[in-house]
């Protein structure tokens, strides 16, 4: 849990891959043809929630992360983490404090480094990453592709112990 001044008290709910996330649309997302290799890795997902001063809670964003392994020993696995906010609550913080609260909640379970991959220009959400206390460790060059072409990523780590 965390609050955001003005906004209210954010949470993270665990959901299944059927549960309704907020509309959200974003270029980054916009993917062209899907392989299926990719629908069969397991997602694990999380409604981000807003509790306003009246008490309402509103779905404003979901985050979701899959294993990714470095090596075959239990040590070797961390958690790669992506983020989606509905658009009219992006630019107030949400995404920021979402990530570290889901860094935070991953750490305690015993994965000590959680991961984020994203576009080079997608400069909102470095800045998120940023906030979340996440650091910059490089460029994957032509890592992903998507309807309009081939695309450089950054990758940027939590490490419990480490990051804040
Ligand atoms: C990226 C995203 C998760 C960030 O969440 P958010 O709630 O908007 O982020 P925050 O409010 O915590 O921080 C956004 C920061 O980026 C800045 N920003 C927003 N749009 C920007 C832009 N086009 N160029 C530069 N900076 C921008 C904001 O000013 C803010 O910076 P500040 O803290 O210095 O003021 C959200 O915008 C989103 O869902 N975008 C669409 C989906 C997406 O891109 N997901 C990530 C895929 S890897």
């Amino acid at each position: 849990m965390s609050t955001i001044d003005d906004l209210g008290r954010l949470t993270l709910r665990p959901i299944g891959d059927d549960h309704p996330r907020p509309h959200s649309s974003s270029p980054y997302e916009d993917w062209g043809q899907m392989a299926d290799e990719a629908r069969s890795v397991k997602h694990r997902r999380w409604l981000v929630e807003l509790t306003t001063g009246t008490g309402e809670v509103l779905p404003v964003g979901d985050l979701s992360a899959h294993e990714v392994w470095h090596g075959p020993t239990p040590g070797s696995r961390c958690m790669n983490i992506g983020i989606s906010i509905a658009e009219e609550f992006r630019g107030q913080g949400v995404g920021g404090v979402a990530q570290a609260l889901l860094a935070a909640s991953l750490h305690s379970e015993g994965f000590v480094r959680v991961e984020a991959s994203t576009d080079v220009t997608n400069v909102a959400e470095q800045r998120a990453l940023v906030k979340a206390g996440f650091a910059y460790e490089g460029t994957l060059r032509s890592a992903q592709a998507r309807r309009d072409g081939r695309h450089d990523l950054q990758l940027w780590s939590h490490v419990s112990g480490i990051d804040s």
